[in-house]
């Protein structure tokens, strides 16, 4: 067990800045893995947060919440957190069994246990790309449960908004090959111009019978949601102020770019799959999710 509180500077601490959103993200999904109606299970999510002095007094689970559902964090938005986890789940367990991809990829992968706790096929390969001080946390954490990977995991610490290609085909990525890329909770932190980049990278990196999802805020203005329930909960309850970390900045197009580049896109907001699954946020007046949208892409087989 991961008792033992872990502290890492070098490479972007995961208790700072962006890194702590991952936390916020692992608390969450602890939190829907011990809900009746839970639509992700993630048993590593609890041990991180637990791992992460920082992070003493977070709930794990939804009855240790005084206002329960009503709390804007650890009630709608750990919820949109579960509902997400579970869709993105399914959008790469389909991408290997159904559409025959053997590399997985996880940028700005964060606290994400995929690797350990979904059904890869054999011959999988899960690479996991963010700053090394999160990696190197996430690793600790595991290694102290004994948890062994269902897939081969390659962790690839890397800054996303520089040049990333060189050391993910070094830790044996093939471009020739069909791969499903993933970029969850991530695209927001980055300058648009690094987003531009990244996008055109997976492009470049990507095989025929490819896949990639993604998460955007499409919000002109995000300021004008400052007073929303979601950010004002989780600045005062846990110090994380969400519209300081975003880089707001006009954001990129990025279905469109790989829609122009031959990609199959298809643009979704998380409503649609409240209503598909049955639970999961809802919209809401002065709504900080009211922009978020889930693309999910496809690079058609030649
Ligand atoms: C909100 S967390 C999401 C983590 C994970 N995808 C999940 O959903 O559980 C955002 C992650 O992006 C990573 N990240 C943000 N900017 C990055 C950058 N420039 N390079 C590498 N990783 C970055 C952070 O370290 C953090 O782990």
């Amino acid at each position: 067990m991961a008792s033992t509180a872990l502290r890492h500077s070098a490479g972007g601490d995961v208790e700072g800045g962006v890194g702590r959103t991952a936390l916020l993200v692992a608390a969450s999904r602890a939190i829907e893995t011990h809900r009746r109606d839970s639509l992700a299970q993630d048993v590593f999510a609890e041990h991180f947060v637990r791992a992460a002095p920082a992070c003493a007094d977070w709930p794990l689970r939804i009855g240790e919440v005084p206002d329960g559902d009503a709390d804007p964090l650890w009630g709608r938005f750990a919820r949109y957190f579960g509902l997400r986890t579970r869709v993105l789940d399914d959008f790469l367990l389909s991408s290997v069994h159904a559409g025959g991809a053997r590399q997985v990829v996880l940028l700005g992968a964060g606290l994400d246990s995929r690797a350990y706790r979904l059904d890869w096929p054999e011959g999988c390969t899960v690479y996991e790309l963010d700053r090394e001080g999160v990696l190197a946390f996430k690793h600790e954490v595991l290694a102290g449960l004994a948890a062994t990977p269902r897939a081969a995991r390659v962790p690839v610490p890397a800054d996303l908004r520089g040049d990333w290609a060189g050391a993910l085909t070094a830790a044996g990525f093939d471009p020739a090959a069909p791969s499903a890329f993933l970029a969850e909770g991530l695209l927001f932190y980055l300058p648009g111009a690094a987003e531009t980049a990244l996008i055109e990278t997976v492009d470049h990196l990507t095989a025929p019978g490819s896949a990639l999802a993604f998460e955007v805020k499409l919000e002109p203005d995000l300021l004008e949601y400052r007073t929303s329930p979601l950010y004002v909960a989780t600045h005062r309850q846990i110090g994380i102020d969400l519209l300081g970390l975003f880089a707001r900045e006009q954001r990129p197009d990025s279905a469109g770019a790989l829609a122009a580049r031959g990609w199959h896109t298809s643009v979704r907001t998380p409503f649609e799959f409240t209503r598909e699954h049955g639970r999961g946020p809802l919209p809401e007046s002065n709504d900080a999710l009211e922009g978020n949208r889930w693309v999910f892409a496809t690079r058609p087989r030649a």
